[in-house]
């Protein structure tokens, strides 16, 4: 089945300020190299059949490449992002107005919410991370807007800040993740709700591994998750790796650069 993503073009990408403990201001970025390894991860998309619609990006929002935090997308109704931190708050208007643009209803959010790096649809499910940058409030806010159970799970380590770092939605039924990202609570939640999930090790996690986008069957994944990228084999996905080590220098991958277009 075909997918809609967006996306946003790194073209005004750097690391001028730290709020996860993936950035450091000292570490300098190659833009050109960003947006080539962007380029080929749209093409990759494109390649596998999917539509890709692209988000202008605003000067002087550098994090604007990881769309994934412009909202969350669902039955043609999206609840909106308000940032947690100052820097990104710039960008929740604006994506709120693209989705309009695009012809989806948007919730203005009251809470803080951060798209889909903290919102990921499996199935009839919504789970939704909190800890760092999502409010609780806001899955409550999440659940009214787009009609659908949401499962909070609280994320307790600083380098998976966002859901979207620690777990990965396979398929409507499917999910891998890394334990020690979640609270006992969670981790509590997620072996009831996914018995069979693919648990990632902390090698594998520790490079972005979970920051992956499936559309049931390829699984687009950092290159370097060479571990899981197996495990995806032998459980019958296709892996499909691309290298995006630049944008990891702002603390994101494969799917903090895709937001999900659903219905
Ligand atoms: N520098 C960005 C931030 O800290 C990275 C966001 C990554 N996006 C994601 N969906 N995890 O907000």
């Amino acid at each position: 089945m075909p997918r809609r993503y967006a996306m946003c073009r790194p073209e005004h990408f750097e690391v001028r300020y730290a709020i996860n403990p993936w950035m450091d201001v000292r570490v300098p970025v190659d833009r050109d190299l960003a947006v080539a390894q962007w380029e080929e991860l749209r093409r990759t998309y494109l390649d596998l059949g999917h539509e890709v619609d692209l988000v202008p990006p605003l000067p002087g929002q550098p994090d604007m490449v990881f769309a994934a935090n412009g909202g969350v997308v669902l039955g043609g109704r999206a609840l909106g992002a308000r940032f947690a931190h100052p820097e990104r708050a710039a960008e929740g208007p604006a994506f709120a107005a693209w989705l309009r643009s695009r012809g989806v209803d948007v919730h203005d959010p009251e809470h803080v919410g951060e798209g889909e790096g903290d919102f990921l649809v499996v199935g009839d499910r919504v789970l939704a991370g909190t800890g760092y940058r999502t409010a609780p409030a806001a899955h409550e806010e999440a659940a009214r807007v787009l009609g659908a159970e949401v499962v909070g799970l609280r994320l307790v380590d600083p380098r998976y800040y966002h859901l979207d770092t620690a777990l990965a939605v396979l398929a409507d039924d499917d999910v891998a993740y890394v334990p020690s990202a979640f609270d006992d609570e969670g981790r509590a939640v997620l072996a009831r709700l996914f018995p069979g999930a693919l648990l990632v090790d902390e090698d594998d996690a520790a490079v972005l591994a979970l920051n992956a986008v499936s559309d049931g069957l390829h699984v687009v994944l950092p290159a370097a998750a060479r571990r899981t990228a197996d495990a995806l084999a032998a459980r019958g996905y296709v892996p499909v790796p691309v290298d995006l080590s630049e944008l990891l220098k702002g603390g994101g991958s494969v799917k903090c650069c895709t937001l999900e277009l659903r219905g």
